[in-house]
């Protein structure tokens, strides 16, 4: 196929999130045990729907609404089973390569035609950032790291947020050294609302929140510095360096390659939205929610969280975050569920996907 038909056939729509920027490790944990249930996942770029397979399911029903989205998980299958470990971090941006664009061509080799044109238009793209860095998440903080970093910290001290050392002295290298006026204004303008709907995330996303984005995130960063070791951040170092350092996602680590790969055939794509699956009449045992319900009106999360439970197992655990809007089992609906309250938060308290402000793990009463 010549190469422009090649690429006139893919129409996805466009990468939001190339690489999934909730904390996979957290997630498994507040999942419990799911040896031989059914799980059911949003997709995003499929990192934690992957992790879930860890847990040893019978399957997991993976869902979303974006086809572009769902072409992510598509190549992370087919990185898993045609690369070595070492490969596939390159492919994703988590290491530096030379040789991103063979390796695409062998990890897309076995793809159906249209996930192989989406990709293979792409591929400049992913020789230069990763397939990890193409989603208009990161570029949004790609501008920021490239751009804006360098006026406000040197490279010192943005390599120097990467080394470990105890909490008291996290607190004061977050107080004298990163703190200072400069980076107060640059996260004042970046982390604005009009900024942060241009650029990352969708205005939509706006509508049912409160504060200020920029107030949220020093907040969350004071967690990821102070409470959290920065140099066990993988998410933190791509932000700051544009790629990973030694602490890697959990399913992008060495000890999980090959579990993982070996149980790809449990996971059954389903393009559409979660509505759609839970109107099937099928259960689960388990959902990763993602932050899907502040996406949602009050009433229309819901509804949707009642027919979530309508499609529950007794003992079923419904896992999700929150950015900003405040999203938690809907008053009607509490007799039927229980929060574990003490589980979230130990979780909230090692969550390096530092942005959310709340972590929810609901447990459907049996
Ligand atoms: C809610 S977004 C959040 C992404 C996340 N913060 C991350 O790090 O990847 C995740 C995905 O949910 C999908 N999504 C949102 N609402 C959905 C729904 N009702 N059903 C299925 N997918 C949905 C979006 O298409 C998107 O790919």
């Amino acid at each position: 196929m010549q190469t422009a038909q090649i690429e006139s056939k893919a129409d996805f729509g466009q990468i939001r999130y190339a690489q999934l920027w909730e904390d996979a490790d957290v997630l498994t944990q507040a999942l419990g045990d799911c040896q031989g249930k059914t799980l059911v996942s949003i997709c995003s770029a499929g990192d934690n729907a992957l992790a879930m397979l860890t847990l040893d399911p019978q399957r997991v029903v993976v869902v979303d609404l974006s086809p572009a989205q769902i072409a992510c998980l598509h190549l992370r299958i087919g990185a898993y089973r045609n690369l070595t470990h070492a490969e596939f971090l390159q492919l994703m941006g988590a290491r530096p390569s030379a040789q991103r664009k063979a390796l695409l061509k062998k990890a897309t080799a076995n793809l159906d035609t249209a996930s192989r044109a989406f990709w293979h238009s792409l591929r400049d793209d992913v020789e230069r950032h990763g397939a990890g860095g193409v989603g208009k998440f990161e570029r949004y903080f790609r501008i920021f790291q490239r751009y804006l970093l360098p006026l406000v910290h040197s490279r010192r001290t943005v390599d120097d947020i990467f080394v470990s050392r105890p909490k008291p002295q996290r607190q004061e290298f977050l107080d004298k050294r990163f703190n200072t006026w400069r980076w107060r204004v640059l996260l004042n303008l970046f982390f604005s609302r009009l900024v942060m709907g241009r650029m990352g995330r969708d205005r939509a996303f706006f509508e049912h929140v409160e504060g200020s984005p920029s107030q949220h995130v020093a907040r969350r960063i004071s967690h990821a510095a102070v409470e959290c070791d920065p140099a066990e951040n993988p998410y933190l170092h791509w932000i700051m360096k544009g790629t990973h350092g030694k602490a890697l996602p959990m399913p992008w680590r060495k000890e999980f390659f090959d579990l993982i790969a070996s149980r790809l055939d449990r996971i059954e794509i389903r393009p559409g939205s979660l509505e759609a699956f839970v109107s099937t009449g099928e259960t689960a045992c388990g959902y990763n929610l993602s932050d899907i319900f502040e996406y949602m009106s009050p009433d229309m999360f819901a509804k949707v969280y009642e027919s979530i439970l309508n499609a529950s197992q007794p003992g079923a655990r419904l896992v999700y975050w929150n950015m900003m809007a405040p999203r938690r089992v809907p008053e009607a609906l509490q007799n039927k569920v229980e929060t574990l309250s003490t589980l979230e938060e130990t979780l909230k308290a090692q969550d390096k996907a530092f942005f959310y402000s709340d972590f929810v793990v609901e447990r459907v009463k049996e």
